[in-house]
């Protein structure tokens, strides 16, 4: 048994996230953690909402709330959202929680007796009439390059250029408006990149289980330079700079940026975790207290790499302190909605409030695992979600439980018949579910989704294939010991599609085992032969055919959804 830990790249705190967020970091983790805990791993997956920066304190701003409170509201409804979709976390913390503040304290603290923080004078956009300095994407004006109004500090959206906020022509501040802004010059602390960019470089030349996604932008990053890079920000809510425990002298109203505390929450997720159930978690953390044989794996989008292989691993191996780095780092590209890009500042695609006003949990699960932007983007549709889930979920796995129980219930008392000897359709079959269940798993260790729910279809498409062979209702009449052989057959599939489909569809996973009277039953990846798999219900086992499991997507749910949502016309 291995000790597998889990993180998921923590969602923003500022408002329900879209269904690009969930399929590129929290499902595809969940799914994993699922499928681990199968196979038998002690498995810990934590989470939590990122609640600092400048975006959280706008979003309460704009909510007309005290940013606290926000933050107490956003993240239950986050918390809630991911219960709705199944997610299985262990523990879904809060960055804005004081054992994140003591840890991140604790790590700059470390940093700077290693020599790795320096204190360093910037220039930055002060706006007068709000009262603060302003990031560089809340000072907007004119492009230098292009003339487009609405440029922002740190890039033109319409010419693309990168700049600098004192680059643009009549700038103004994004957050109020106003034109009253000053250069003024404030004092931060700098993580000393450059020096550890060998250390760093080393680690990522040893990390031997990086999908090449993650390693190319590591390395990208690595070539083009390290920097040092300012890890305080002027704004009141965040973690507090601290010295020798006490507050730091001149950064009295400053806080650390929130890339700098946001992965410690990993960490400081899991102390939640243990002080609510009375767990270690320096057993998963620490590598002389346990950690060494736990293997790390972490979870998300494209544009998080860079903070997950140089600038947390910064923090972490310059502490010297024995922390467990990450070990393997599965990153995903983008889920577009019609060929644009998901948005939450615009609104723009499906949320997860939404989506499940309009189709159950697992609908959507299986459609953003088996369609998972893995090797390339990949575009949702409505019409395109429609066909997948039709076809997959309704036609192969619904129609296959379907057929099989209506028939045995109606024939053989809604028991598993005794009687028929296995022949050639079974040998044929067994070897297809070894097959398929050793390639499955081996997929979810490569963390491969789409090629794993791929091969789960597959599996159930064998199923079906089989019905086509045996066809129990073609031999009811005739020969009643072969109809009963192809029903035994057929309810062990089902206990063993269920099974084998709960990472991915876990609530249509428990109405299925529901409706073989195994709800709630210890159930654990199925090992053994073909043979020994499909007989482990016996006959006198009774199940009764569940209510529709998959109700198809209609027309007129596409034509309806793509109005209010949007689409094509989009
Ligand atoms: O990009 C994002 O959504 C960030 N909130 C992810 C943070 S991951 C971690 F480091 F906390
Ligand atoms: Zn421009």
């Amino acid at each position: 048994m291995a000790r597998i830990l889990i993180t998921s790249a923590l969602p923003y705190i500022n408002g329900v996230k879209h269904l690009g967020n969930l399929a590129g970091s929290m499902l595809p983790a969940d799914v994993f953690a699922r499928f681990q805990r199968l196979a038998g791993h002690e498995v810990l997956a934590i989470c939590a909402t990122d609640e600092h920066g400048t975006p959280a304190e706008l979003a309460a701003a704009e909510a007309g709330q005290d940013v606290r409170a926000y933050c107490d509201e956003q993240h239950e409804i986050q918390k809630g959202l991911g219960a709705q979709f199944g997610l299985s976390w262990d523990h879904f913390g809060r960055t804005s929680n004081p054992e994140n503040a003591e840890l991140t304290q604790h790590f700059a603290e470390t940093l700077e007796k290693r020599g790795l923080i320096s204190e360093v004078i910037e220039e930055q956009v002060y706006s007068v009439d709000d009262q603060r300095f302003l990031p560089d994407r809340y000072v907007e004006g004119t492009c230098p390059n292009c003339g487009y109004e609405k440029a922002r500090g740190d890039q033109c959206d319409n010419c693309g250029k990168l700049l600098d906020p004192t680059d643009l022509k009549d700038p103004y501040s994004a957050v109020s408006g106003s034109r009253n802004l000053e250069v003024r010059e404030t004092r931060h602390l700098q993580l000393r990149q450059t020096v550890m960019e060998p250390r760093i470089r080393a680690w990522v030349d040893a990390a031997k289980d990086w999908p090449q996604l993650a390693k190319s932008i590591a390395y990208k990053w690595l070539d083009e330079g390290l920097r040092d890079r300012t890890i305080t920000r002027d704004l009141k809510w965040g973690v507090k700079v601290t010295k020798d425990g006490k507050p730091r002298e001149g950064f009295e109203d400053k806080v650390f940026y929130v890339w700098f505390d946001a992965p410690i929450g990993y960490i400081a997720a899991t102390v939640e975790w243990a002080k609510a159930h009375n767990q270690d978690w320096q057993r998963w953390w620490r590598t002389d207290k346990g950690a060494n044989d736990v293997t790390y794996v972490q979870f998300m989008g494209k544009d998080n790499v860079a903070f997950h292989t140089v600038s947390f691993p910064a923090t972490i191996l310059g502490s010297e302190e024995p922390w467990k780095p990450v070990d393997k780092l599965k990153a995903f590209n983008w889920l577009n909605w019609y060929g644009g890009k998901f948005s939450t500042s615009q609104k723009r695609g499906v949320f997860m409030n939404h989506a499940l006003e309009l189709a159950p949990a697992d609908y959507w699960r299986w459609y953003l695992t088996s369609q998972a932007p893995e090797g390339s983007d990949s575009q949702f549709t409505w019409e395109h979600f429609q066909g997948v889930v039709n076809k997959d979920l309704a036609d192969v796995l619904g129609n296959f439980v379907n057929r099989i129980l209506r028939f045995g219930n109606s024939r053989f008392e809604g028991q598993i018949p005794d009687g028929g000897i296995p022949g050639d359709d079974e040998a044929w079959l067994y070897k297809e579910v070894e097959e398929r269940l050793a390639n499955i798993a081996k997929l979810y260790d490569a963390m491969e989704f789409r090629k794993a729910a791929a091969e789960t279809r597959a599996l159930w498409a064998a199923g079906n294939e089989y019905l086509t062979r045996a066809e129990p209702w073609a031999h009811f009449k005739t020969d009643q010991d072969r109809a009963a052989l192809g029903v035994r057959v057929g309810v062990n599939l089902i206990r063993l599609f269920a099974i084998v489909a709960q990472p991915i569809i876990p609530f249509s996973s428990a109405a299925i085992m529901k409706s073989l009277g195994l709800e709630g039953h210890a159930v654990s990846w199925p090992t053994g032969s073909g043979e020994e798999i499909l007989s482990v219900l016996q006959p006198g086992h009774g199940f009764t055919p569940p209510d529709v499991l998959f109700k198809k997507i209609e027309d007129e749910d596409v034509t309806q959804w793509s109005e209010r949502f949007g689409g094509a016309q989009n």
